[in-house]
């Protein structure tokens, strides 16, 4: 056992003879002199100290105090000791520290964790942590033990971190729904300023040919040449606003822009993708499609990217009262020493999403057979009926 300091020193005020008080100062060693017969260590109530101690009669007075009361409360032993703690106690809490302390004579032994505000003698509020254990069968301690000690600092910067945590999830939410609205714009603009000049462009340059001679032959081939790349142009610009934001998930909604997807995926990767949807009839609104939709496509790129899988499978499903989205590959699983895991944002991108639509995310991932993504989100949405109708790709 390594060696006890005694670093306080205690009021005393009664219950202990003179006698057990001098056994107990000789136990603890030279480290406290006895100033007067109430000043003694008492070892086995700061064995167990965090911070302050004190000792509490059934009455609720207390019959001694550790010199920290002066640290933590800023009373003199002689101001605190002997007065009942409900004194101390704030009248808001005033009740449910009653109810502990008559609790803690039930159940000796038995340590009883509480925080209550308690006033500080310059008049302030102080948040205190106190562990209570009833020892009063023990024949050397015969009291309510309690350690205490004060979390005012570590309640206000918990309550700061909460604070800021949701002050950052605000910002992430503000931040992808103001990317969604530039995406769904510039999309726009791309497709329909550059698309339709591209169109007309394309028919001035359609009627030239024709109007074009014969002779000479290379005239008409250029203007050949420069329809193709117009055309090249026109795919390029629709892939483009399609990249940016699909046409087909404002138009058909969520179902049919994550098909597309599929093949999109399909086709770009080899990887074969399959769908399955029960979700028919069950209308999701444009926020949560968005954003589920996104969300597929993160899960997409990771399979892509980390998975070596062959195959995926996408899932939608109505659960009471929820929409269950599920992506999952036949890869190698996550890596669990993947070094690059601090910097990776796909992931943390998809809770924050779904956390903000009052969802959950869990992933599953077993070394050698694939990783699975499974996102829950309240389906608070209007359904036009037969949402069972299975849907397979
Ligand atoms: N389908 C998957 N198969 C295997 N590993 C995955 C899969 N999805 C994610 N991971 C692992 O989880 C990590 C975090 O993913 P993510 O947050 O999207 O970051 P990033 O893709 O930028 O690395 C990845 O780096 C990868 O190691
Ligand atoms: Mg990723």
């Amino acid at each position: 056992m390594p060696p006890l300091v005694v670093s306080d020193v205690f009021c005393l005020q009664s219950h202990v003879s003179r006698h057990e008080a001098l056994s107990s100062l000789s136990k603890a060693g030279p480290a406290v002199s006895l100033e007067d017969e109430r000043t003694l260590p008492y070892r086995a109530i700061v064995e167990n100290s965090l911070d302050a101690v004190a000792l509490i009669r059934q009455d609720s007075t207390t019959s001694f105090a550790s010199a920290s009361v002066t640290r933590v409360l800023g009373y003199r032993l002689e101001e605190f000791v002997g007065r009942s703690i409900f004194e101390f106690i704030h009248p808001d809490d005033l009740e449910r520290s009653r109810k502990l302390f008559a609790d803690a004579l039930d159940s000796p032994g038995k340590p009883i964790v509480a925080e209550v505000r308690c006033r500080h003698r310059d008049g302030s509020w102080r948040l205190i942590e106190v562990v209570g254990v009833n020892r009063f069968d023990d024949p050397e301690v015969r009291a309510l033990v309690a350690n205490y000690r004060d979390v005012t600092h570590r309640k206000i910067a918990e309550e700061e971190l909460k604070e800021s945590r949701e002050q950052l999830r605000n910002l992430s939410r503000h931040i992808n729904a103001a990317r969604e609205e530039e995406r769904t714009r510039i999309s726009r603009e791309i497709h329909d300023e550059l698309g339709q000049k591209l169109t007309v462009l394309k028919m001035s340059v359609s009627r030239l040919r024709q109007a074009l001679p014969r002779e000479p032959e290379a005239l008409r081939s250029s203007a050949s040449a420069i329809l193709e790349s117009i055309d090249g142009l026109l795919r390029t610009v629709r892939d483009l606003s399609t990249e940016l934001r699909p046409v087909v998930l404002d138009h058909l909604g969520l179902v049919e822009a994550i098909k597309w997807q599929a093949r999109q995926f399909e086709s770009r990767t080899g990887i074969a993708c399959g769908i399955r949807s029960r979700l028919d009839g069950v209308a999701v609104d444009p926020n949560r499609s968005t954003d589920l939709f996104r969300v597929v496509q993160e899960a997409l790129t990771n399979v892509v990217r980390h998975a070596r899988a062959t195959r995926v499978q996408i899932q939608l499903l109505r659960e009471a009262g929820d929409l269950l989205l599920e992506v999952s590959d036949n890869g190698q699983g996550i890596q669990q020493e993947d070094g690059s895991r601090q910097a990776s944002l796909g992931l943390l991108g998809i809770r924050e999403r779904i956390q903000a639509l009052g969802g959950t995310v869990e992933i599953s991932s077993t070394s050698g057979s694939g990783t699975r993504l499974r996102v829950r989100i309240p389906l608070v949405a209007k359904e036009t009926g037969h949402e069972e109708d299975p849907d397979r790709r």
